[in-house]
């Protein structure tokens, strides 16, 4: 399928579009309530491993899948190994949940878009203090607004994905990474020196041991996959875009470090300022959309200027990772033999459909009675999403590098070709994609389906 004319560029072209992937809406609207809520500090120090020592080792294992067989995922897997076609079913699990993640992704960048709007007219600073709340249940709850704006953010994707792989991927990645990262620097800088803002550090950083339980390792590993966007064949796709030249080890790295430090940072620029405006720290939409507008509102007027950086900043992360989504299953019908912009069409269609409904089944919304097992629809995707879909693809990935794929293979992948040194390969292979990640993968997946 793709071959250096279709993929990306260069090294850097792959790293700035897959840390463009990785980080969005997890980095920014998921990690920071994760850190505080599971421990501050004891939290950082699991993501941390779970990130180097299994989402890293994952991403090099989705690039390695991808660059060798230059192929979407469900073609991928028999292809590496034409014995076992039965193998694509994980490619298409994969599939399955990149189109639920997407779901999600337009309803919460629909609302952010909303936001970043509201912010740039005025209308969110007109807000009352005490309003903030009831401003978003009616806004998440009106028949057109999310729809409209979901519509939006979806078009904005389309378009990146009609422009092709190197002409709209990596241009827009090339170009949104370097803001973003200036935006949340700054947003840290304001935060920091906000009067107060060491108790939102604390909260941040604090280690406390006690509140780590199976059910926030599961979470946190959950989130550390979820957050380099590895599991689901978001990066097999990105994988089957890379260059023969480049190095896999440096480009996984590189992407990782962007990753854990944008997340960092997130935590950073929000924590501070929401302790410092007097507000306790809340999750998901509570904090972004009620707790921070309000503690824009109290910095006064430069707060607007926060208010309209903060939600481009959230729009902009969570583009680079919808694209990724949009691209992989884009990819994998074209795979199939789709026309590419067809395929385009007929993806953005479908999960604008059930995002609609998603959106719908949100607090207050038009189909949020309908909550089977105590949860809406928007929940229970929220959820599989976020804690078991991304850990159970992984482990058949990882499986099938280690114990399916030929050893040889792999390491003339690493190598490209045996032109680069990988002295480190035997413990790689041997020690961490053969038995370290699966088992971890496996003992986290069931501790925390048992709910032990
Ligand atoms: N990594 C993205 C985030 O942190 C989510 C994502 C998952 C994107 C899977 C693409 C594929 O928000």
């Amino acid at each position: 399928m793709a071959n250096n004319k279709t993929g990306f560029t260069s090294s850097l072209g792959v790293v700035l579009a897959a840390a463009g992937s990785a980080v969005g809406l997890g980095n920014i609207w998921r990690f920071p309530y994760i850190c505080g809520k599971y421990g501050g500090a004891a939290c950082l120090v699991v993501y941390l491993a779970f990130v180097f020592l299994i989402g890293m080792v994952l991403l090099m294992t989705e690039f390695v899948i991808g660059r060798r067989s230059r192929h979407a995922p469900e073609k991928a897997f028999p292809t590496l190994c034409p014995k076992h076609p039965s193998w694509k079913w994980v490619g298409l699990f994969g599939m399955f949940s990149c189109f639920l993640i997407l779901t999600i992704y337009l309803v919460i960048s629909g609302w952010t878009v909303g936001y970043f709007w509201e912010s740039l007219t005025g209308t969110l600073a007109a807000i009352p203090n005490d309003g903030f709340k009831e401003h978003f249940d009616a806004f998440a709850s009106s028949t057109w607004k999310p729809v409209v704006f979901l519509i939006v953010f979806l078009v904005i994707n389309l378009l990146v994905i009609l422009g092709g792989v190197q002409k709209g991927i990596e241009k827009v990645s090339k170009l949104l990474m370097p803001i973003l990262l200036i935006l949340v620097l700054a947003l840290c800088v304001r935060s920091l020196t906000l009067p107060g803002a060491s108790k939102g550090l604390d909260y941040l950083f604090h280690p406390d041991f006690s509140l780590l339980n199976w059910e926030g390792i599961l979470a946190i590993l959950g989130q550390a996959l979820f957050s380099l966007s590895v599991g689901m064949g978001t990066m097999i796709v990105y994988g089957s875009y890379i260059p023969n030249e480049s190095n896999i080890l440096k480009t996984a790295t590189w992407i990782t470090v962007c990753d854990v430090c944008i997340a960092v940072l997130a935590g950073i620029a929000i924590f501070p300022a929401v302790f410092a405006a007097g507000q306790s720290p809340a999750g998901g939409p509570g904090l972004v959309y009620q707790v921070l507008p309000l503690v824009f509102n109290s910095m006064g007027k430069v707060g607007m200027v926060f208010a309209i950086l903060f939600f481009l900043l959230l729009s902009m992360a969570a583009l680079t990772s919808s694209i990724s989504l949009l691209e992989t299953l884009t990819a994998w019908l074209s795979d199939r033999g789709m026309k590419r912009n067809r395929a385009a069409l007929i993806v953005s269609v479908l999960v604008a459909l059930l995002a609609i409904v998603a959106a719908y089944s949100f607090t207050g919304g038009p189909l949020s009675g309908i909550t089977p097992g105590g949860k809406n629809l928007f929940d229970w995707i929220d959820r599989l999403t976020g804690a078991y879909l991304p850990p159970m693809g992984a482990l058949a990935t990882i499986i099938f590098l280690g114990w399916v794929m030929k050893r040889e293979d792999i390491r003339d992948e690493l190598s490209n070709h045996g032109t680069l040194r990988i002295a480190w390969f035997p413990v790689f292979y041997n020690i961490l994609v053969r038995f370290l990640a699966p088992l971890a993968l496996l003992v986290v997946l069931v501790a925390g389906i048992m709910g032990v």
